[in-house]
């Protein structure tokens, strides 16, 4: 299926996790690729060659997606290699860990600005050109779909990752908000909340087999999530096939978010 054909979609942060697997996943729909990537430039044409491989279409672009004018360079740059943008997935994000009172406001700002500034300047970026360009009726139905790669952790609480939890707090109403402000344009935006997906970003959950046993005692499905789980979910969010879904989260986390504490309803 090609449900993507001729579009063109922005994966931030896509040289790492579950990145890797939302541009590979649109390119199998046939959507033209920006894999986007701060640092980890070999990994970013690593995936790009991947997905030429199996006959898409992707070029690697570097921007850190808290930095204005990098942001803006770079829609420049997708523009004059692609035309447009039709699909942006707002996927870079990070942790930096720490209790409270041992957390640096360093640490707070940078977990912020990435996760939360760096998702408002790339949708601001993306809004403006779909609201210049509006629909194309052989491309899709929606003049633009935005995706917010949240977490779980924009509705679980988090201690020891407070910084995390509030930026995927505040993504949940910054999404809600402009899906409310965009939809006289046609613009379609939501957000996937994944759970414990093994990816680099939470090594330490799944490395060893103790933790993994931890982990998996929060997952009421039985197992840990794989980076795919998530590729799929994008597909659909990007396509017409999801045309009326739009200011919604979808929880992809095999029921993390079902509060496994109380599933003997022992209280
Ligand atoms: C975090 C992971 C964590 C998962 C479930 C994600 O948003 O990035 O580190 O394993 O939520 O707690």
């Amino acid at each position: 299926m090609q449900r993507l054909k001729n579009q063109v979609a922005l994966v931030t942060g896509a040289s790492s996790g579950i990145g890797i697997a939302v541009a590979k996943a649109l390119a199998a729909e046939g959507a033209q690729v920006v894999v986007n990537y701060r640092s980890s430039k070999s990994e970013a044409l690593q995936v790009v060659e991947e997905i030429e491989a199996e006959g898409g279409v992707a070029i690697a672009l570097q921007a850190d997606v808290s930095d204005e004018n990098a942001v803006q360079q770079m829609f420049a740059e997708m523009f004059a290699a692609f035309g447009t943008i039709d699909i942006l997935v707002n996927n870079a994000g990070m942790q930096k860990d720490a209790n409270l009172v041992d957390m640096s406001l360093a640490d707070w700002q940078k977990v912020i600005n990435v996760n939360l500034g760096g998702t408002f300047i790339c949708a601001r970026e993306a809004a403006k050109e779909f609201i210049r360009r509006g629909v194309i009726s052989e491309r899709s139905c929606a003049a633009g779909k935005i995706i917010f790669m949240s977490s779980v952790h924009d509705i679980i609480p988090w201690a020891g990752h407070s910084n995390y939890a509030a930026s995927k707090g505040g993504m949940k109403l910054f999404m809600q908000s402009i899906a409310q402000e965009l939809a006289q344009y046609k613009i379609r935006v939501n957000s996937i909340a994944p759970g414990a997906i093994k990816t680099p970003i939470n090594r330490e959950a799944w490395e060893t087999a103790e933790a993994r046993e931890k982990l998996l005692k929060l997952i009421p499905y039985g197992r840990i999530g794989v980076p795919e789980d998530i590729g799929k979910a994008a597909v659909w969010l990007a396509s017409d096939d999801s045309d009326y879904v739009h200011g919604e989260t979808l929880y992809i986390d095999g029921g993390m978010t079902l509060y496994p504490g109380f599933a003997t309803g022992e209280g």
